[in-house]
């Protein structure tokens, strides 16, 4: 898809709050830093739509991205990082939480894992959390310029291993810097959202 129209409609800290356009939503997970706002820009081809940055915990709300009045990309908080407050977290897993629980228009979720290590504790609880609500998973391995072209196989094997990936679910390699990846999200997405 070719996005000219992107604009931030909310962040949202409770369901009071979300858009009532109805447009099918994507939802963006991974744990701190792993680069789901870089990859919500790469995909719409801005260079800092979503706010990104070297210090984790950036994101702090649930964002409601409009994408061509068609559907809303949901850029949400980080998980796994030490330096986030007990409450900030317990805060951050509710709003998911309530999101995940009660949202009609969400169509799936992009899990963002580093490709450079295998997955974490983290990653896997997120992903059986996002399975035991029945979502569908695309899982991206981010920051994969980082990465040997030659481990490529075994990255992906064993990133499948860990999180037990389901047959339904799909993996795919990805890197804001150069691009990679980026068209096969994008079929992902359509294909998801009927858009
Ligand atoms: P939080 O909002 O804190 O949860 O982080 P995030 O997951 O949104 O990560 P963000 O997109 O802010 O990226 C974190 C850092 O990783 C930034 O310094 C990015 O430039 C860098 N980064 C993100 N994606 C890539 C990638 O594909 N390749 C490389 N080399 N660096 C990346
Ligand atoms: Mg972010």
């Amino acid at each position: 898809m070719k996005v000219n129209n992107v604009s931030l409609t909310i962040s949202a800290v409770s369901a009071a709050q979300y858009p009532a356009t109805g447009y099918p939503e994507i939802v963006f997970v991974g744990r701190s830093n792993v680069g789901k706002s870089s990859l919500i820009n790469r995909l719409i081809d801005r260079k800092s739509m979503a706010r990104t940055s070297a210090v984790p915990g950036k994101t702090q709300t649930l964002n409601f991205y409009n994408i061509e009045d068609q559907l809303y990309f949901v850029d949400v908080p980080g998980y796994g990082y030490a330096k986030v407050s007990k409450r900030d977290r317990e805060r951050f897993a509710g709003m998911i939480e309530e999101y995940l629980s009660t949202r009609k228009p969400f169509r799936g979720a992009v899990q963002l894992v580093d490709a450079r290590h295998l997955p974490s504790e983290d990653d896997v609880s997120m992903y059986q959390y996002l399975k035991y609500f029945n979502v569908d998973v695309l899982v991206v391995g981010t920051k994969v310029d980082k990465t040997s072209k030659a481990k490529r196989q075994t990255i992906m094997r064993d990133i499948k291993r860990t999180l037990d990936l389901n047959q339904a679910d799909q993996l795919i390699m990805f890197s804001a810097t150069t691009g990679e990846g980026k068209d096969a999200v994008w079929d992902w997405l359509e294909n998801q959202t009927g858009i």
